[in-house]
């Protein structure tokens, strides 16, 4: 996957770790990014204002309803922005006035209302 990653980027965040392959992301990033507990079935947003939201093979795990009570979660959460998941996940027909598609070969869906 990093291979994927432009190079100046990669070059700039990325330093090798001890094996083969693996890497220590730098701490200019790593000190950027909270942690935190988070049941998406509770249905409170982690917080408000987000311009992403990335969820990737999670909701494939829930009911059809509770997909739908989540993607209206990350709904309230976002200010302006995007939804990203798996290329396999599809916005529910119910949500489509919700979210709309931003390009034609992936999941990646803006905010609309
Ligand atoms: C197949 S793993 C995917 C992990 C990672 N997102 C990825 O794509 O590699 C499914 C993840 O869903 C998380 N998960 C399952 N139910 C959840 C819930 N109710 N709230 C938050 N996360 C949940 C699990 O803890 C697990 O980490």
């Amino acid at each position: 996957m990093v291979q994927r990653i432009p190079e100046p980027i990669f070059n700039k965040y990325f330093s090798p770790a001890n094996e083969p392959d693996h890497f220590i992301i730098s701490d200019e990033i790593r000190k950027s990014v909270e942690f935190t507990r988070h049941n998406l079935l509770d249905l409170k947003p982690i917080r408000t204002g987000l311009n992403l939201i990335l969820c990737k093979n999670v909701l494939l795990h829930f009911k059809e309803e509770e997909r739908i009570e989540v993607l209206h979660m990350f709904h309230d959460s976002i200010d302006r922005g995007y939804f990203a998941t798996e290329q396999t996940q599809k916005i529910p027909p119910e949500m489509q006035d919700c979210f709309e598609p931003v390009v034609a070969n992936a999941q990646l869906y803006r905010k609309v209302s």
